[in-house]
């Protein structure tokens, strides 16, 4: 059983530990120290712990960390001001704005007022028209933490069907580009599902490797999967008191992970694989403002 889980902790280490070697020697050649700058608005509290690690990873691989965090009311001019305050700052190189923003916000008029070579998420129209065309620059970090996790497994894609279920910005069309682009990982079939696909369980079934970022605890049972398969589990979920208040993700881990050939937990699979990969952005923001 130990041997198909996909440890995304140990590979982020693993990760982060090389980083943290560039960044030095790219601190000595340039004197800059990349710096990451996230804004947080409003008291979502698993926003608030993702945050947390997220500045404390920065700050461990000895870059500049500062969290801005602003009150769940905050205006849209509030939050645009904050985001322009930082596009001028010459210490921040990268610049993420935590999602989900309260629903008052509109995350696309916020995302789009990040200066694209900022874009450490990778969201800005700039960053992700050219991801579409295959010419990315930021790589939406989860994502790029799923191609890792394939690579770092020796989980070829060339050929293989991919489904991937979930539409959103963030995970589900950024992988599904990328999974379908030429090159490896990548080069293979991909079908994207989402809340309107007939027979879905059909559709996962014929999966290869099934990619799931649907928000939805558990959604995926065993028998929604191919037997011999490699499920990536994107959700993380915090489980009701009556279930021991542990966490899960998108798939039903216990009975799946009896049929598929490997299987990231959660947590420790996709989530510091994340982590790593903002890290990553970060350092490359920074190397292209001061190349
Ligand atoms: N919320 C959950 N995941 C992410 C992410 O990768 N980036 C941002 N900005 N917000 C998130």
């Amino acid at each position: 059983m130990m041997n198909k889980l996909i440890d995304g902790s140990s590979i982020s280490r693993y990760m982060q530990a090389s980083l943290s070697q560039e960044i030095e020697s790219f601190k000595q050649s340039t004197g800059v120290t990349p710096g990451l700058a996230v804004v947080l608005v409003g008291d979502d509290p698993a926003s608030a712990v993702y945050v947390k690690s997220k500045g404390k990873a920065s700050v461990k691989l000895g870059m500049h960390s500062s969290t801005v965090v602003l009150p769940q009311n905050a205006s849209r001019s509030e939050v645009l001001n904050t985001v322009h305050r930082l596009n001028e700052n010459t210490d921040v190189h990268g610049i993420l704005v935590q999602l989900p923003l309260p629903s008052h916000l509109d995350a696309n008029d916020v995302i789009d007022a990040i200066r694209p070579e900022k874009d450490v998420d990778g969201l800005h129209p700039a960053n992700a028209g050219l991801l579409a065309l295959g010419r990315p620059r930021f790589v939406p970090c989860t994502p790029a933490g799923i191609l890792e996790l394939l690579k770092s497994s020796d989980i070829k894609t060339s050929g293989k069907h991919v489904v991937v279920v979930g539409r959103s910005n963030l995970v589900g069309r950024p992988i599904a580009t990328l999974l379908s682009s030429k090159g490896e990982p990548g080069d293979a079939t991909v079908t994207l599902c989402h809340s309107r696909t007939k027979e879905i369980a059909e559709v996962t079934r014929s999966a290869d490797i099934l990619i799931v970022a649907i928000g939805q605890p558990k959604f995926i049972k065993a028998d929604m999967v191919r037997e011999g398969s490699t499920v990536i589990d994107v959700g993380i979920h915090r489980l009701p008191e009556s279930e021991g208040s542990g966490l899960c993700g998108d798939v039903d881990f216990e009975a799946v992970s009896k049929i598929a050939a490997a299987i990231t937990p959660v947590p420790g699979g996709v989530g510091p694989m994340t982590i790593a990969m903002l890290m990553h952005n970060t350092l490359l923001a920074a190397k292209l403002l001061h190349r």
